[in-house]
């Protein structure tokens, strides 16, 4: 008897090395991140695969899901998913799933790291004693406590809600914006995000990216955060009017802001990579090995469902 064969899967986005070598024993791949030739790779994949492993670093839009008509699953090793065009996977019957849970916690961390270097000036405080001057031109200056204050949070999903808890045991009082007030949660709800800006000393954006929050911290939002206001992203850079951003630190109509994300990726805007009074990461919130792990594993088990005619684990759509 012939071996049954083995699954097709396009791989538009790699997982980690480990993840890549157990979807290599199970599945035929065809491997659209490694092709010279990326229209003959979709052409061939077009007619076989079923499923596609991606992230939210790649955008899969009507135009791609025309050339593979036998998908049925896109297994996104993110959360975001802002790239895909989720409209037109919905009609052509494909589900999209997400790596959201596998990484609330280090995604969380990430934005309280970004407010408390920000309201300490870490950055600077670190240069400030490696410098070798330390004491010879005054002591470092004052900065601002986090402990006391008020955080906003833009977005109260699941990482939302945990940058709510881990700011409310760091003594914060916790107020919230987002399409709808959540149902049995105690933090104040404010329906805009103007409103929301204007009650806090900390913004912290954590809504999904993709055109219903493109630019929704915007320039009065930011003018309502005051100058004594931080702003933290750990969401899109889409989220943020990042021309009003830049003129708010620059002008001082802001205090600082943190940020893990940016509108152009990997080049952010030299006019803000030149402020002293921002903190920037490399969108790496989720870049821990245990949390790329389980992002690796959840995709792997969605894809496992999937061809075993099992419920997904973690459907968008
Ligand atoms: C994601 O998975 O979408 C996050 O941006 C990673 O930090």
């Amino acid at each position: 008897m012939k071996p049954a064969e083995k699954p097709h899967v396009l791989v538009a986005y790699p997982l980690r090395p480990r993840f890549m070598e157990e979807l290599e024993a199970r599945y035929t791949l065809h491997r659209l991140d490694q092709a010279t030739d990326k229209d003959a790779v979709l052409a061939k994949a077009g007619r076989v695969c079923t499923a596609i492993v991606v992230n939210g670093h790649v955008a899969v839009d009507a135009a791609m899901l025309d050339r593979l008509p036998a998908l049925k699953l896109a297994a996104c090793s993110s959360a975001g998913f802002d790239l895909m065009d989720l409209d037109a996977m919905t009609q052509r019957g494909i589900t999209l799933t997400n790596t959201s849970l596998a990484l609330v916690d280090d995604v969380a961390d990430t934005a309280i790291l970004l407010m408390l270097a920000s309201r300490r000036r870490l950055v600077e405080a670190d240069a400030y004693v490696r410098s070798g001057d330390w004491g010879r031109q005054g002591m470092f200056p004052l900065t601002t406590s986090a402990a006391g204050k008020r955080a906003g949070i833009v977005g109260l999903g699941n990482i939302g809600l945990a940058i709510a808890r881990r700011c409310e045991a760091m003594g914060l009082a916790i107020g919230y914006s987002g399409r709808n007030q959540k149902p049995g949660v105690g933090y104040d709800y404010f329906p805009d995000p103007v409103a929301l800006a204007e009650w806090a000393d900390i913004l912290l954006v954590a809504t999904p990216g993709g055109a219903g929050t493109t630019g929704l911290i915007s320039a009065t939002v930011l003018e309502a955060l005051g100058p004594t206001g931080t702003l933290v992203n750990v969401a899109r850079g889409s989220v943020v009017d990042e021309a009003a951003l830049i003129a708010a630190l620059q002008d001082g109509r802001i205090a600082g802001a943190g940020l893990d994300v940016f509108l152009n990726e990997p080049h952010p805007d030299p006019a803000l990579t030149a402020l002293p009074n921002v903190t920037l990461y490399p969108h790496h919130a989720s870049g821990t090995e245990e949390t790329r792990d389980r992002m690796a594993q959840l995709t792997l088990d969605n894809l496992e469902a999937f061809f075993a005619g099992r419920p997904l684990l973690t459907p968008v759509n």
